[in-house]
């Protein structure tokens, strides 16, 4: 079942989203050569419940961290750890948190040091993908729409998009209906109608879409060990332009 949001609802996630916003931004200040993978999602946990927020991953279905942090090859759910980051990284990092009963859930993928033009080129594709998708999350379309839009500016680029993980519904649930892919085809799915919340979530590869999980049971790789990236914001369907509920200020930095 889809359940539409009342207005006082949305804005209960806002709140949790703009809590993922800040913790992401966080993370984007500490990234750093040498930084482990654990100091980030220590200081993600503690961030998040220094707002009144609790971290949505941890304990979700066994997780055992607050965040995911996913470097190179690694597409989503990777584990944080004692791995530190080295120049040329990149790290997708996932955070989520739940507040008043209702969620927020984005990812970034963050460069570290110098890495080279074509992977830097990937992370941005797939943040440009979010915004591709994000033209169709609007009442009068529907859900393949915003899946077509992402996957044509993917492959455009010779790009993979995987297909077994997918963006999704949130609200007083992480996971809600409907499923949320990054392909498909236009004009087909579910009509868009305002109060829908869901998470929009490209997962972009620089060579094959297939992936495989690694056997501690949640870190998903690129089979061909090529870079993956990963962009996520959770927004609200209205009656106009979508409402980005993780996303209010663009930092800037040099
Ligand atoms: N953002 C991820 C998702 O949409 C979060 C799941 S990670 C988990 O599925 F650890 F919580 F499972
Ligand atoms: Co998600």
């Amino acid at each position: 079942m889809i359940t539409i949001k009342s207005a006082s609802d949305i804005e209960k996630m806002d709140v949790a989203g703009r809590i993922v916003e800040e913790t992401l931004n966080l993370m984007g200040e500490m990234v750093r050569i040498g930084i482990s993978t654990s100091e980030l999602d220590r200081e993600a946990e503690a961030f998040i419940r220094s707002k009144g927020a609790i971290p949505s991953f941890l304990h979700y279905s066994g997780y055992p961290k607050s965040i995911c942090t996913s470097v190179n090859e690694q597409v989503v759910h990777g584990i944080p750890g004692s791995y530190r980051l080295k120049d040329g990284d990149i790290v997708s990092v996932d955070i989520g948190a739940v507040i008043n009963g209702f969620h927020g859930d984005a990812a970034r993928t963050f460069l570290i040091g110098n890495v080279p033009d074509e992977v830097a080129e990937l992370v941005e594709v797939t943040r440009e993908c979010f915004f591709e998708g994000m033209k169709y999350a609007k009442v009068g379309y529907r859900l393949g729409d915003i899946g077509h839009a992402i996957q044509e500016h993917a492959e455009s680029h010779g790009y993979g998009v995987v297909r077994e993980m997918i963006g999704h519904g949130i609200g007083r649930e992480m996971h809600e209906e409907p499923d949320v892919p990054n392909y498909g085809k236009a004009g087909h799915g579910i009509r868009l109608e305002a109060g829908m919340t869901i998470a929009v979530e490209p997962m972009i590869t620089l060579g094959s879409h297939r992936i495989l999980q690694l056997s501690d049971g949640w870190t998903i790789v690129t089979v061909d060990g090529k870079p993956a990236a990963h962009y996520e914001n959770s927004l609200a369907i209205t009656d106009g332009e979508p409402r980005l509920l993780t996303l209010h200020e663009e930092v800037t930095r040099a």
